[in-house]
């Protein structure tokens, strides 16, 4: 089956949701030689050991081809690739869990697929048809099932991406691409006390940019900054934005929530900020649980005052890796500030909620869970 680009652009998630999907002729060559004994899943760290398989599906003549599921490893790439000139590159991050019946659970799948069609059209890439990656997924998720850590906190890192795999030099979208899904048994993702520091040059995205999309460059050009934060003795980089410098964006590559005496704060998505799977889970999960939470422009001036006053009571990023990852204090100008240890904060009771919800340890109302065994 191949679909071409202009099915592909019609493969909206609500029309697809009212048709059935079409079945995928998925080609599966099984790896001979499984790693899964030499992995030590007691000590797992965050995607760095790779399961047996992946699957990829390429984009040529105007199509997507048949995916197919291969041994995870090393793939070719002439050096004209367009990717290595021009950075068509994007990505998607999510987690599969095993619950205590075993049942290989997903968490809003159909947020990443969007988001990935939504970063394939600003750069220019070809839309991923929802079949190819919605069953390519699942196809790939029994077939590893057994590299689903089952110990609390961890999960399978699954990480589809596509990148121009087209040849030439000149600067000009690539007339071919790959999508590579390939997963990692990851444990649970621990960052200590996370000290940030308030950015006030750089920045992560400009209006009229690529910020809200999951494009490679994104976080390559983070990695600058966010060293110098590290030299200066922080871990993290709170992102402002790119004009004033006076309003505070993301964390690293997290969302942002700030919690100002009970009012849970986050900045508005737009072209700058990303449209976090985490960050609109924790304000439907928030406002249902009565926390008041506002979703506006939050000033660098106002936290700063209110750290001051002892009206700054929690900041945290959220992202599908840590879920929800506290912060214990800021730098802004050459002086830091402390946030308190609560004995009950919203970042613990929203991460037990959320996790909870994603690891089938309690109901879900919303419907976000979805069970691919
Ligand atoms: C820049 C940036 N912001 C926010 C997020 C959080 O998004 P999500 O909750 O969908 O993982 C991510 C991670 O995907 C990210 O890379």
């Amino acid at each position: 089956m191949i679909f071409n680009k202009s099915q592909s652009k019609f493969c909206n998630f609500a029309a697809s949701k009212q048709s059935h999907r079409m079945a995928l002729d998925i080609r599966i060559d099984r790896t001979k030689n499984s790693r899964i004994d030499s992995i030590d899943f007691d000590n797992l760290s965050f995607g760095k050991v790779f399961s047996d398989h992946m699957l990829v599906c390429e984009y040529k003549n105007g199509a997507w081809q048949n995916p197919t599921i291969q041994p995870y490893g090393p793939m070719s790439l002439n050096p004209a690739a367009k990717i290595f000139h021009y950075g068509q590159s994007i990505f998607e991050g999510m987690k599969a869990y095993k619950d205590s019946d075993g049942n290989v659970l997903l968490f809003r799948p159909d947020e990443n697929w969007q988001r990935l069609n939504k970063s394939a059209s600003r750069l220019m890439m070809p839309e991923i048809p929802e079949e190819i990656f919605m069953e390519g997924l699942e196809t790939l998720l029994k077939l590893d099932s057994d590299w689903i850590p089952t110990a609390d906190g961890s999960s399978l890192y699954i990480r589809p991406f596509m990148f121009a795999s087209g040849e030439g030099f000149h600067a000009s979208p690539a007339d071919e691409y790959t999508l590579v899904i390939a997963t990692a048994p990851s444990g649970a993702y621990f960052s200590g006390k996370v000290k940030v520091s308030i950015e006030e040059k750089y920045a992560r995205a400009a209006n009229g940019g690529v910020g809200f999309a999951k494009a490679g460059g994104n976080y390559a050009a983070q990695f600058y900054p966010t060293q110098l934060a590290i030299e200066k003795g922080y871990q993290q980089v709170i992102w402002t934005d790119d004009n004033t410098h006076q309003f505070i964006e993301e964390a690293g590559a997290m969302n942002v929530f700030i919690r100002i005496n009970d009012t849970l704060l986050t900045s508005p998505t737009s072209d700058r900020i990303l449209d976090g799977v985490t960050r609109k889970s924790i304000i439907q999960i928030a406002e249902d649980n009565g926390i008041p939470v506002e979703v506006r422009k939050i000033s660098v001036g106002e936290v700063v005052e209110a750290a001051k006053t002892g009206a700054l009571k929690e900041i945290f990023g959220a992202g599908t890796a840590a879920v929800i990852s506290p912060i214990a204090g800021f730098g802004y100008q050459g002086t830091d500030y402390d946030l308190p240890e609560l004995e009950t904060s919203y970042a613990s009771k929203l991460k037990k909620t959320i996790t909870d919800i994603q690891t089938n340890k309690s109901e879900d109302p919303y419907g976000w869970r979805v069970n691919v065994s």
